[in-house]
């Protein structure tokens, strides 16, 4: 008899520690299809912010190549040179303009006095990464000017000035030649530099010194990072917006982004200094500039090779609002227009006509086939209504078939965002950009946010957002796990509009570990290494499953928008034959749920991805950079019924074969 007390005590135990995980019900209707999902649904955007493009993307590792930054000496350091006191053992560059030719108008005019006495180094973007054997491609346009410069020799070197492969080039024309040579390296170094000396003396001209791996993305000389685009592919994006974000508007008007400077020869695209180089007082980059390696051209390469639809973003006659907010008068409007009809002319034009037969030229005979097109980023009041009219009704009359996406400024609410709503609602605008760069409270506060949004309206892109740990633009925000879990809260949201919302993306895409401005950053890179964050990762497990058909989802009745710190939506993919749960719990407690199968009939086993970490301040790292990244797991269903356990703060994706 005695016994029976510590039983009933074991009982209440067990029921207890069972009733610990919250249990939810919830109904999944696969009968009918909600909405079409499109398939621009998960893209991503790039602009040339933190060494995106120069520094990163591009592969260029020589930093001011042509000598034409604002300070032409930029980046390149004369070690054993004295300007002052030019001796036998020294020597002496000089920077040389030349006044035909905006994009190239420097070189360098070098005295060699003695072999030995003068080296010009370039120390490339915060160094430059270097592999073990990998080849090197460098190109140099020389001309001897006198005196008798037998050999050029160009050899990365570490820090301590050793060096890691040579090579030697042999001038031998007064006359301006490309030269080319490869070098290997014989050491993985992350902040090798490059050295030039020479043999023989003289006076020798240079100018587009440049060096690029040999394994570029698809084997491309003078092409794209590898690794990044490698990141970039495995998301599986179904847009790339591009080039911005502010980097469009400019400061100023003259340092607006013009695509027709971005194309044709390298040599030949004028510079710009960057708008980040100088945006953030706390975070300056002077050495931030815009070469434009990855121009307009590279950039619809990209879109194609990565599957993804073109997004060009282009500036409508408004300089940065955060800037000076400059205006172009309405009637002196027509270029910024004619711009944007000429590069929907670029992309997708015949090559008989004027600016096809450009794409052509360079390499890409067959159209782009380019669907979209922004105009303006973040933009606000009458001025820019007033100026995507005008836009709108060129590029409607002549190419209908081209969708406009316009903008509703830099924030989620708001007079500004109420009042460009409204207006572009008026206008019948196909597609409207919402920003949101917000703390990871409002993620998880505003997954209900498109539910109120007119389903007869314009269709909604959510073109920049990311969940900021401490605040916008802060230096100290991190790509923490609570900002990545709140963001996969809050996409559930944004799937479950999917009739409304047709295109979203994170920002900014990625960040230099040493030369960013801006955080967070979905991909972080170094010169060696880049790795994905928890964002990244959330990010992946929409994109690579975005399905084709909304289904239902709900508990109670109702859709499950954060009851219990529970998220759901769920998908079918009818070409893949699969039904796609996502599933996100950002409560500190486990959470059972079991899932009725209603209209489907399924596998009796399927497969799991769960994203999660214990930690909210996790965050991964070169030194860790898998440590929040999706496992893969099983899950059986029985009887139509899906009944897990997910972990808290966990984001899980579910996945089963239809039958
Ligand atoms: O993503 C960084 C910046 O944030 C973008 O350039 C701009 O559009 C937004 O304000």
């Amino acid at each position: 008899m005695k016994k029976y007390p510590l039983l009933l005590f074991g009982i209440l135990c067990i029921t207890i520690s069972l009733s610990w995980a919250q249990q939810t019900v919830l109904e999944l209707d696969a009968s009918q299809s909600v909405a079409k999902i499109q398939p621009t649904m998960y893209g991503i955007f790039f602009e040339d912010i933190n060494f995106a493009a120069d520094g990163g993307l591009y592969a260029e590792m020589v930093k001011n190549r042509g000598f034409e930054f604002l300070e032409p000496k930029m980046g390149w350091l004369e070690p054993k040179s004295d300007r002052f006191s030019l001796n036998e053992k020294s020597g002496i560059s000089t920077i040389m303009t030349t006044s035909d030719n905006a994009a190239n108008r420097n070189f360098n005019r070098i005295l060699v006095n003695n072999s030995e006495g003068y080296e010009l180094i370039n120390e490339g973007f915060r160094g430059m990464g270097i592999k073990e054997g990998a080849t090197y491609n460098l190109s140099l346009v020389a001309a001897k000017h006198s005196g008798n410069i037998s050999g050029i020799i160009v050899q990365l070197i570490d820090k301590d000035g050793k060096s890691l492969g040579k090579t030697e080039i042999t001038p031998t024309t007064t006359e301006w030649k490309k030269y080319s040579a490869q070098i290997t390296a014989t050491a993985t170094e992350a902040k090798a530099r490059l050295k030039i000396t020479f043999k023989g003396t003289g006076t020798i001209d240079l100018d587009m010194i440049s060096l690029f791996p040999q394994d570029t993305w698809k084997n491309r000389p003078g092409g794209l990072r590898k690794d990044l685009v490698q990141l970039l592919y495995d998301l599986e994006p179904g847009f790339l917006r591009f080039p911005g974000g502010c980097i469009v508007e400019g400061r100023t008007l003259a340092q607006r982004y013009q695509w027709k400077k971005t194309v044709g020869p390298v040599e030949n695209r004028e510079l710009l200094i960057n708008r980040w180089n100088t945006e953030f007082r706390h975070r300056p980059t002077p050495d931030y500039f815009q070469t434009f390696g990855v121009g307009f051209f590279e950039y619809f390469q990209l879109s194609e090779d990565l599957g993804a639809e073109p997004l060009p973003i282009l500036g409508c006659g408004m300089a940065c609002q955060f800037n000076t907010g400059e205006l172009v008068p309405l009637d002196e409007l027509g270029p910024y227009v004619q711009d944007a009809i000429d590069l929907i002319e670029f992309a997708n034009g015949p090559v008989t006509s004027p600016w096809g037969k450009v794409r052509s030229d360079m390499g890409h005979p067959e159209p782009f086939n380019m669907k979209y097109i922004g105009i303006g980023n973040e933009q606000w009041g009458p001025e820019y209504i007033t100026r995507y009219k005008i836009f709108e009704k060129a590029i409607k009359e002549k190419y209908p078939e081209i969708t406009i996406v316009s903008g509703s400024g830099p924030f989620p609410d708001g007079e500004q965002f109420e009042y460009g709503m409204e207006e572009l609602k008026k206008l019948d605008a196909p597609i409207i950009d919402e920003h949101y760069y917000r703390p990871p409270e409002w993620f998880r506060e505003n997954a209900t946010r498109y539910d109120s949004y007119d389903r007869n309206g314009p269709k909604i892109f959510a073109g920049e957002y990311a969940a900021q740990s401490v605040a916008i633009a802060s230096p100290d925000n991190k790509n923490n796990w609570n900002c990545a879990l709140s963001e996969a809260a809050y996409m559930t949201g944004l799937e479950r509009n999917a009739d409304v919302v047709v295109m979203t993306s994170y920002a900014p895409l990625m960040a230099h570990a040493d030369g960013w401005q801006w955080t967070p950053d979905m991909i972080w890179f170094n010169n060696l290494e880049s790795y994905g964050t928890a964002n990244y990762y959330v990010q992946k497990l929409y994109a690579n499953h975005p399905g084709t058909d909304l289904l239902s989802i709900t508990s109670d009745g109702q859709a499950v928008t954060g009851k219990n710190k529970l998220f759901a939506s769920a998908v079918k993919d009818a070409n893949k034959k699969e039904l796609i749960i996502k599933v996100v719990n950002t409560s500190e407690n486990s959470q059972e749920i079991s899932v009725n199968l209603k209209g489907v009939k399924t596998e009796s086993e399927g497969t799991s991805l769960t994203l999660t970490s214990t930690d909210l301040e996790a965050v991964n790292s070169f030194d860790s950079p898998k440590k929040i990244s999706p496992k893969e797991g099983s899950f059986n269903i029985k009887k139509r019924v899906l009944a897990e356990t997910i972990e808290p703060y966990s984001f899980v994706v579910f996945k089963l074969k239809i039958k």
